[in-house]
């Protein structure tokens, strides 16, 4: 009886010992692991931040046949970043020299404007901005301010003609377009 009570008093400060040897174990691993994940996550943010992955890439994206436009003829086109985009054409052939596209938002305050072909230049019918059939800006406040419309590179990918989308509009945009 008595051995046996030798045995449990001597035990339990074992125990006790192997108990907080554990935790102690236990906690500073917990905090190492926590900071490696808080670091690491603060490294990759930083990294991405700094280097982005996907920064100057394209994808091209379908935006017609090339037999749907005709010389003078334009479509309208939305990219998935929500930027609206009107398409034209503005020789004959079957390469991407024949056809441009530019946003169709002005550059001064922001109203949409449009192809006309008849005057061969693209219209912004709020405060009369007109620009050439290359996007660069002829008349009333655009052309004050030397305000161009952007240019989006074009492709011809058998006979279809192809717009390049930055990838970066596509993967930080949300589904109102918004970055
Ligand atoms: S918004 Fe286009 S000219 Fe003013």
């Amino acid at each position: 009886m008595q051995e046996r009570s030798d045995t449990n008093s001597s035990n339990e400060p074992d125990v006790d010992e192997s108990r907080r040897g554990f935790l102690e174990h236990a906690a500073t691993s917990a905090m190492a692991g926590g900071l490696v994940a808080g670091y690491g996550a603060f490294g990759c943010y930083a990294t991405r931040y700094l280097y982005p992955a996907d920064a100057g890439k394209s994808i091209s994206q379908f935006v017609c046949t090339l037999d749907q436009l005709k010389i003078g003829e334009s479509l309208p086109f939305t990219m998935p970043s929500g930027a609206k985009v009107v398409v034209a054409r503005q020789a004959e052939g079957d390469t991407a020299d024949a056809f441009i596209a530019l946003s169709s938002i002005c550059p001064h305050l922001g109203c949409k404007v449009h192809w006309e072909a008849n005057n061969d230049r693209f219209f912004c019918p709020c405060h009369n901005g007109a620009f050439d059939a290359k996007g660069a800006p002829t008349e009333g406040p655009p052309a004050a301010a030397n305000q161009h419309l952007t240019r989006f590179p074009l492709s011809v990918e058998d006979n279809l003609l192809m717009i390049q989308v930055p990838v970066e509009s596509i993967t930080v945009s949300d589904s109102e377009g918004n970055a």
